[in-house]
C-alpha cells in the first residue's frame, strides 16, 4: 500500500490517477497530520511532492521523510533525491565533493571574507540566494560597486524571500504575453509591503553571500530530468534584455535541440548520486555543459508537450509518457527489493 499526500498543483493527482488506472493500492495522507506516522502504518511507502515555496512544506518535509526514510520505508522523494532542494548553497559543496562540471561558485560567510575575494572577481558574475525558483532570486552583478551592495545587504538587513519589484517586472512583462491576470500585477504590487507566507515563516535570507561566474552567450539553458532510467529534455529561451531562462515560458520541446552527450551526462551523474529524480539546469561553455542548479520538484505543465524520451542506451522512445508513473513504479520496485531482502 502507497500512501499519498494529496495536494493541489503537484505531482499526486497524477501518481494517484497512475494508481486507479494500474490497480495499485494507495491511500491518500495529510502529512500535517500530527499523527501521520501512526497513520503510515499500514503503508509500505510515502510520496510526497512537497513544494519549495509552501512554508509547511519548507518547515517540515524533508524531515519527516528522512525519518520514514531511516526508519526502513520507501518515500519519494528520498534523501539522495530531496536534501538539496530548493538549496543552492548545499548544491556548490554537493558538485564539489562529486566533482560535477559545474559553474564556479563562490560562497562567504563573513563581510571580511567576501570583501577580500572581490579583489580577484571579475565581471560580470551572478548572485543568488540559496532558495527561489523562475530566475526569481538571481541577478547579473555588473561591477564592484554592485557586488559591495550586495555583500553590505547579505549581512546587514538581509534579502526578503520575495523580490518585490523583480516580481513587478516579471508580472508586467508576463502580463503583456497574456500570461498573467491584471490581478496578478496587482498582487505583486502589494508585496512590496505585505509578506508573502514563506516569508512570514522563514524570515530574510542572510549571513551568506553567492556568487558564481557567469557563463556568457547563453540565450537558453537546458533542462534534463532523469526518473527511473528514462530522461526527457527541454530547451528554455531566456527573457528578452536578459541572461535568465528560468521561468521565461519560451519553451522549446524537439528531439533535435539535445544532443546525445547531455543526456549520457544527466543518466550518468543521476546514477552516480543514485537519485530517484532530478531536473538539471545547464548552460554551455565552450564545449562543455556546465550545471547551473539541480532540483527534484518542478512543473508538471511545462513537459507534458515533451514528444519523447530516452532510455538509458539514449534509445528514443517517441510519443507520450508518463513520468509521474515512472515514479510509482520506482517506490514500488524498492518496496519489492525490501522485501526481498528480509
Ligand atoms: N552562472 C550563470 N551564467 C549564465 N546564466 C546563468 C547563470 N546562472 C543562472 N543563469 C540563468 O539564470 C536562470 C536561473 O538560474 P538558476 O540558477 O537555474 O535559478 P532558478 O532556481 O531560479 O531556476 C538560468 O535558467 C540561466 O538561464
Ligand atoms: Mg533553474
Amino acid at each position: 500500500m502507497l500512501a499519498i499526500h494529496s495536494a493541489i498543483g503537484g505531482f499526486s493527482d497524477r501518481w494517484i490517477a497512475y494508481c486507479e488506472k494500474q490497480d495499485i493500492p494507495y491511500k491518500k495522507v495529510n502529512c500535517y497530520d500530527t499523527n501521520i506516522v501512526q497513520k503510515l502504518h499500514d503503508c509500505d511507502a510515502l510520496m510526497w511532492h512537497h513544494n519549495h515555496a509552501l512554508p509547511q512544506d519548507v518547515l517540515i518535509a524533508k524531515q519527516l521523510l528522512f525519518s520514514l526514510e531511516q526508519a526502513g520505508k520507501v518515500v519519494f522523494p528520498d534523501f539522495n533525491t530531496a536534501w538539496y532542494f530548493d538549496d543552492k548553497l548545499g548544491q556548490k559543496y554537493f558538485f564539489e565533493a562529486f566533482e560535477l562540471p559545474a559553474a564556479k561558485t563562490h560562497v562567504f560567510y563573513s563581510k571580511k571574507d567576501a570583501k577580500d575575494w572581490l579583489k580577484t572577481a571579475t565581471y560580470p558574475m551572478v548572485f543568488k540566494l540559496r532558495r527561489g525558483a523562475g530566475s526569481r532570486n538571481v541577478r547579473l552583478v555588473k561591477n564592484k560597486n554592485q557586488a559591495r551592495a550586495i555583500i553590505k545587504k547579505s549581512f546587514g538587513q538581509g534579502f526578503r524571500q520575495y523580490d518585490a519589484w523583480g516580481g513587478i517586472k516579471e508580472n508586467w512583462r508576463k502580463l503583456k504575453l497574456s500570461k498573467a491576470r491584471p490581478i496578478d500585477l496587482i498582487k505583486a504590487i502589494a508585496h512590496l509591503w505585505v509578506p508573502i507566507t514563506l516569508e512570514k515563516a522563514i524570515g530574510r535570507e542572510r549571513g551568506y553571500v553567492y556568487f558564481q561566474e557567469f557563463i556568457p552567450d547563453n540565450d537558453f539553458d537546458i533542462r534534463v530530468i532523469v526518473i527511473n532510467k528514462k530522461a526527457f529534455a527541454i530547451k528554455r529561451s531566456v527573457r528578452k534584455n536578459d541572461f535568465r531562462a528560468s521561468g521565461s515560458g519560451f519553451i522549446q520541446y524537439e528531439k533535435h535541440h539535445f544532443d546525445d552527450s547531455i543526456i549520457l551526462t544527466s543518466f550518468e551523474i543521476a546514477k552516480k548520486i543514485k537519485t530517484q529524480c532530478i531536473a538539471f539546469d545547464y548552460v554551455v561553455k565552450g564545449k562543455e555543459h556546465l550545471i547551473l542548479e539541480v532540483s527534484y520538484g518542478f512543473s508538471k505543465y511545462g513537459y507534458d508537450d515533451c514528444p519523447g524520451y530516452w532510455d538509458e542506451k539514449l534509445k528514443w522512445h517517441e510519443g507520450p509518457f508518463n513520468p509521474y508513473g515512472w515514479m510509482v513504479e520506482d517506490v514500488i520496485s524498492k518496496i519489492t527489493e525490501r522485501k526481498n531482502n528480509m
